[in-house]
């Protein structure tokens, strides 16, 4: 029981599910990971099964996506096999003022940043704990790295004035796999203000796929709070 009053949960639920009801029929849908999004395909699933919604087509970002979606009774197809996608649903681990993101917390950023930019409207769904003033405040920045990459990434993130490390896995012994089969590096910068460049920078370095700085690719931010203990949904005005 104590499970369901948990405040965060239910501020993810609330705002998972406001997302969920901006989908319309005959949509193809990005499905963006994370425990937030996971309430929006949960929801997604159900206004289907529901008839409120049809012909839908889901897009996964990750694995994870991919066994919610199957789950809950959305139908999935790749990049291959659409020419556009209309609105992605995706988590963020932090949100500035101008809709800059970090994403990554669940090393899914490669295939979270492809589909959230192709999408004709991205929804950020977060709760109020993921707003900051200033990216990189409260999260480290997610890279995913070839393996055989990984020493010299490490060095020349060091080079750029990052505080490098490994993400290692939690319950399994060594680094944390992505579901492309590369590693993580999180990087403490204590200026992202030049995110823009920085961006680029990093994915200049040799053996780097992606990192988890997501400049203007927001749409629109949706941010799960509570008001005397209940859970409200409000839409972030962007500064
Ligand atoms: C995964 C992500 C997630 O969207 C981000 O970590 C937020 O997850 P959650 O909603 O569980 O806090 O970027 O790579």
């Amino acid at each position: 029981m104590a499970e369901q009053t948990d405040p965060i949960k239910l501020m993810k639920q609330e705002v998972g599910q406001k997302a969920a009801s901006l989908v319309q029929s005959n949509s193809i849908v990005g499905l963006g990971t994370g425990s937030t999004t996971a309430y929006a395909i949960q929801f997604i699933g159900d206004r289907l099964k529901a008839g409120e919604i049809e012909n839908i087509v889901g897009i996964p970002t990750s694995f994870q996506a991919e066994v919610l979606a199957k789950e809950y009774g959305i139908p999935l197809t790749s990049l291959d096999a659409v020419e556009r996608i209309d609105i992605a649903i995706d988590g963020a681990d932090e949100v500035d003022p101008h809709f800059n993101l970090i994403k990554g917390g669940g090393a899914a950023h490669t295939r979270e940043k492809v589909v959230d930019s192709l999408a004709e409207q991205f929804i950020v769904v977060v709760d109020s704990g993921k707003l900051v003033d200033k990216l990189g405040s409260t999260f480290l920045l997610p890279v995913e790295v070839i393996p055989m990459a990984v020493t010299p990434v490490l060095r020349a993130l060091k080079a750029l004035g990052g505080q490098p490390e490994l993400r290692m896995g939690v319950k399994k012994a060594g680094p944390v796999v992505t579901d492309q089969g590369n590693l993580v590096i999180d990087v403490k910068f204590d200026d992202l203000s030049n995110a823009e460049d920085l961006e680029k920078t990093i994915n200049n370095l040799p053996g780097v796929l992606e990192n988890g700085l997501f400049v203007n690719v927001a749409d629109r931010v949706f941010v799960g709070e509570l008001q005397d203990n209940k859970p409200v949904v409000r839409e972030l005005q962007k500064a």
